[in-house]
């Protein structure tokens, strides 16, 4: 029998992926590993890892082999069914609390939740909110359906496109989207983690707007007076989407940088 040790020089990753796919396969915590690492691990096990390993050095995300991603310091269950949550937008979570810190039970609306990361992350965070999240994709409203059952929030969900989905009355103090903004053809798309992710969660399909134009059109009939929106989009795409914003007669538009300095997250208020 091998130990974890050798099986992590033997799998062709850097210490740090071995040692988180050794642990999720052994089922222990990563720091064990440190003080156990010369212990022999049984050939099942061993074939499991080597496994999880090969799909890993052919680009798969580690996200998907371990089945979970950590968001706004809450662990959240990934499938290929949903968007690996990112930590640009956990920019659009702080974002949207910093914006109702004087709104009391805020009613929230997330459209296009995926994993429910971020409509998950404001039911925890506020929890007088009242927040509804929405999904074209059935596969993904059940990923966070589960999601928001294990970490404890309540949410209220409805399947369809963008407002579509929503019942005909009520209305909101914030809605919130991370939209596919990808422009169809981008060779992004082929690269990297995004091979692995739904095509529909992460392009319009269109120009990359396409789906942040249908968001703000739509918001201002189902936004309170004084409601405001924030959108996350590409880094490249702020200026259009300020544009759209100006346009629909949104007030204090502004624009808000990632740890990258990249443009991230746009926003702004309807008048009362
Ligand atoms: C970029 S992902 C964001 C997922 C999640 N909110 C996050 O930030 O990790 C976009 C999500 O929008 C959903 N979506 C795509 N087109 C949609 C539509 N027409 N109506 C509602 N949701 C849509 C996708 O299924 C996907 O879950």
């Amino acid at each position: 029998m091998r130990s974890a040790d050798e099986l992590a020089r033997m799998s062709g990753l850097s210490r740090l992926e071995a040692r988180m796919l050794l642990a999720y396969t052994l089922g222990r915590p990563a720091a064990w590993l440190l003080a156990h690492g010369d212990e022999p691990v049984s050939p099942e096990l061993a074939d499991a890892f080597l496994s999880l390993a090969a799909r890993r050095r052919q680009g798969e995300p580690m996200a998907y082999l371990v089945g979970e991603r950590e968001f706004m310091g809450h662990a959240f269950v990934v499938t290929p069914a949903v968007l690996i949550p990112r930590p640009e937008t956990e920019l659009l979570v702080e974002a949207a609390m910093q914006s109702l810190t004087n709104v009391k039970s805020p009613s929230i609306l997330d459209l296009g939740t995926g994993s429910g990361a971020i409509a998950i992350s404001l039911a925890l965070a506020l929890p007088d909110a009242r927040v509804t999240a929405t999904d074209i994709s059935a596969d993904a409203l059940a990923i966070a359906q589960s999601n928001a059952q294990r970490l404890g929030a309540r949410i209220q969900w409805w399947q369809g496109s963008w407002y579509t989905a929503l019942p005909a009355e009520g209305r909101f103090d914030l809605i919130v989207s991370n939209p596919p903004y990808v422009r169809s053809g981008d060779p992004h798309l082929a690269q990297g983690d995004l091979r692995f992710e739904p095509v529909s969660a992460l392009t319009d399909g269109d120009d990359g707007l396409s789906a942040l134009r249908q968001i703000v059109s739509g918001a201002a009939t189902h936004l309170n007076p004084g409601g405001g929106i924030w959108m996350e989009h590409g880094f490249d795409q702020a200026n259009p989407v300020r544009v759209m914003l100006t346009d629909a007669g949104y007030n204090h538009v502004r624009t808000m940088v990632d740890l990258a300095g990249l443009d991230r997250i746009t926003g702004g208020t309807l008048s009362l």
